[in-house]
């Protein structure tokens, strides 16, 4: 009792510190906002863009300084550089109340140092470096005044079809959500007002990652369940997280289209989830909810967003053109707009930026976050960890597989393909450019030779070009390959290919690449495939007649070292697909925790009126959860510590992992839980836990997870969020197709 007491004091203590500064912001926000002419507190929720177009045309704004000189803009997006941000900032400071403006970006995986896309960070499975990556893009960006990122994007995506994969976490709530958070906390840092936090902004609310047919910007309709269930806990994570801001998105949902929907940000977000935060629109959202049809003109779409609480208009003036009169006609409430001003001053009360406006624009530290050896370092670990290996099978003139190349050291390697020498593709989209990218970003070609230290047992041949048709490099290529030992292709998408508005409907590798592989294949000679893409391909001739595939993703400014580490040894692979890789287009959506049905598909019957395809298999070409080691890991029986629990209690499930392979190696160990039966139709298998473990040669260990009712509990028809008691099974493996399945029981209490 005492002790308990002794701990709670300093907790208490600190909330009431954290309380009173807050109390304190609150009054600030107050003083400011009582200051405020209308036109000045509309003005806070006008967001315009530099002439860099990222996403969308500009829209035409007559003389944009002179906008933010009379004080009708409360934030910039795309301006950055220190001493750009510095002299629009000194613009504001003309202003008659010298409100300061925010500077945003969209920091998505890195800002000067690139990281890998952060699907392929997903792919890690590793918390804390993806936190780390996040930190750094966070103290790069800021440096050179960036106060706010568009990032994470923690939509959950099941349709490879949809280019903006690429930019988040995968197919997967439960690991979606964990990232969301790293991300959040890697942003902001020890907080907003350090010097080296950036405001994050979970994006896109909500379901954008639903786009019917993979196409961007297209239509969602799903349940209220589904929704809460799969699409919106990474945002509650975020949210839990502390993130700063909300985009909301293009797509409409069941009819709404987000940006117009009070349900989402006013019922949820700002209500039952409490996000104190400010809300932006996406690019030109507003205005296009005139598009939908769910706004007859700018007037309307302006009345509809502000109401259902969307704070910051982004590039659709819809705001600054409709706001005053609607307030003037009554047909909204001036306290609407305050409350959406006091969450932008808030912000930029706690960034300090109204104690000195120009805190982030300092040269002198964007010099030196410019060119961070460390960051540089940890880019590179972040790359290799992105790293999945395929498949890797011996082959028969060494009786063991081609890789790690070491085991076939001095030997003539030919490097071909198209992405051999690529520089910014590397990059993948969401990045930015600098003047001298090219002599900082690491091709294959660098990385190999940074590795060997020479290229004297390297050659190489293009091939072919990404896309297209010409064959004539293939003679080229079939020389190199005869005169060498080895043969590795890279081969894959071009950097930006993935991405906003990059949907594709073929998901093949595009041009004559395969036809290339299948050129170098048919040398004879032992072949590793490298495939770079920002989304799962579909390449089942490669998958079938191919020893050694790794899947490279983009992984940015280390991408050539990176991938070396690998190719030789130097750091044994440990990536585990975050999405589910379809065999042909036609199975998508393809997710691993999908509902059964009262015809499930099954292997050992001639039963044709089953749910599958008569021209394809049921089972993606690799699943969910899935990447292979230099090592081998072996799982024994999965043993629970009771057959039942009680609602309230636990149950703790072990298992021993043995690395039975010559290497030492990283393997995520993942636990799925099944409710066999319920009140409403539950997936087949739900990701409730992971932990990514280290095993020398000959190793064993025994690791253990808690279930809890937490794990067991599902959106119920009424959303509220419980277990039932009942069968659940449990399965513990190396990805989500883990066969061992082991049952207990939920009891009532
Ligand atoms: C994207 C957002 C991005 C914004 C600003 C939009 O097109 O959907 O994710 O933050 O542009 O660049």
């Amino acid at each position: 009792m005492r002790i308990s007491f002794l701990i709670a004091l300093p907790a208490i203590f600190f909330q009431s510190i954290a309380w009173g500064q807050s109390a304190n912001i609150d009054r600030k926000v107050d003083s400011v906002l009582a200051l405020m002419t209308l036109d000045e507190k509309i003005g806070q929720l006008n967001q315009l863009s530099s002439d860099f177009v990222a996403t969308g045309p500009i829209t035409p704004d007559g003389d944009k300084q002179d906008r933010v000189r009379q004080g009708k803009v409360g934030s910039y997006l795309n301006m950055t550089g220190a001493a750009r941000t510095r002299s629009l900032q000194a613009i504001a400071m003309q202003s008659r109340l010298k409100i300061p403006l925010l500077f945003a970006q969209d920091v998505i995986h890195g800002y000067r140092t690139i990281f890998p896309i952060p699907l392929a960070e997903a792919a890690s499975w590793d918390l804390s470096i993806i936190e780390r990556s996040a930190r750094i893009a966070a103290i790069e960006a800021a440096a050179c005044g960036i106060h706010w990122t568009f990032a994470p994007m923690v939509d959950i995506a099941r349709d490879p079809r949809w280019g903006r994969v690429m930019e988040g976490a995968g197919e997967d709530t439960y690991l979606g959500s964990l990232i969301a958070t790293a991300r959040v906390k890697g942003f902001q840092g020890k907080g907003l007002g350090s010097l080296d936090a950036v405001m994050a902004c979970a994006k896109h609310f909500a379901a954008y990652g639903a786009a019917e047919g993979g196409r961007d910007y297209n239509t969602t309709d799903m349940s209220l369940r589904r929704l809460h269930e799969v699409y919106l806990p990474p945002f509650k994570a975020a949210a839990d997280a502390g993130v700063a801001s909300f985009m909301n998105s293009f797509n409409d949902i069941n009819g709404i289209p987000a940006t117009g929907s009070s349900y989402l940000q006013r019922t949820l977000l700002k209500g039952d989830w409490k996000f104190n935060g400010l809300v932006v629109s996406d690019w030109g959202s507003i205005g296009e909810m005139i598009n939908h049809g769910y706004a007859a003109d700018m007037t309307d779409a302006a009345k509809k967003a502000i109401t259902a609480g969307s704070d910051i208009d982004m590039e659709s003036r819809a705001y600054a053109g409709q706001l005053a009169d609607l307030i003037k006609r009554k047909e909204v409430n001036e306290s609407v707009i305050d409350d959406a001003v006091r969450r932008v001053l808030r912000k930029k009360f706690e960034l300090g930026l109204f104690d000195d406006p120009y805190r982030f624009s300092d040269e002198a530290r964007e010099k030196a976050a410019w060119n961070a050896p460390e960051h540089r370092q940890a880019a590179r670990e972040m790359a290799r960890k992105s790293i999945v290996l395929l498949r890797n099978d011996s082959i028969k003139k060494i009786s063991k597989p081609i890789l790690p190349l070491s085991n076939v050291s001095g030997k003539k390697i030919a490097l071909i393909g198209p992405l051999v020498k690529a520089i910014g593709d590397n990059n993948g989209f969401w990045s930015y450019s600098w003047p001298d990218d090219s002599t900082r970003i690491v091709s294959l070609w660098n990385g190999m030779e940074n590795k060997l230290g020479s290229t004297k047992n390297l050659s190489y041949a293009k091939g072919c070009e990404l896309t297209g048709s010409d064959t004539s490099g293939f003679a080229a290529a079939r020389l190199a390959a005869r005169r060498s030992d080895i043969v590795v292709i890279s081969v894959g998408e071009t950097g930006n290919m993935s991405g906003e508005a990059k949907s594709r409907s073929d998901l093949k590798l595009p041009g004559m690449q395969e036809q290339l592989v299948k050129e170098m294949v048919a040398t004879g000679k032992p072949v590793v495939v490298l495939i770079s893409a920002g989304r799962p391909l579909v390449f089942n001739w490669i998958s079938e007649n191919v020893p050694s595939i790794v899947y490279t993703w983009w992984l940015g400014t280390e991408a050539g070292n990176a991938i070396a580490d690998v190719l030789f040894g130097d750091y044994n692979p440990s990536g585990k697909l975050p999405m589910t890789f379809p065999r042909s287009e036609g199975q998508i959506p393809i997710y691993y925790n999908h509902f059964n049905t009262g015809r499930p598909f099954k292997n050992d019957t001639d039963n044709i009126y089953v749910t599958a395809y008569t021209d394809l298999r049921n089972s993606p070409r690799y699943p969910f959860g899935y990447g292979l080691s230099y090592s081998k890991f072996e799982y024994g029986k999965i043993v629970l510590s009771a057959d039942s629990m009680s609602v309230g209690g636990s149950i703790r499930a072990k298992v021993t992992i043995t690395n039975s392979g010559t290497y030492a190696g990283e393997e995520v160990v993942q636990l799925y839980i099944q409710d066999v039966a319920a009140s409403l139709v539950r997936p087949v298998r739900e990701l409730k836990g992971f932990q990514k473990i280290r095993l020398a040669p000959g190793e064993s260990r025994e690791i253990e997870f808690v279930i809890t009712e937490k794990e067991l509990a599902f959106y119920q028809e009424d959303l509220r969020f419980m277990a039932e008691p009942g069968q659940f099974r449990v399965f513990i493996g190396g990805s989500s197709a883990a066969e061992e399945g082991i049952s207990f029981w939920l009891k009532a209490r």
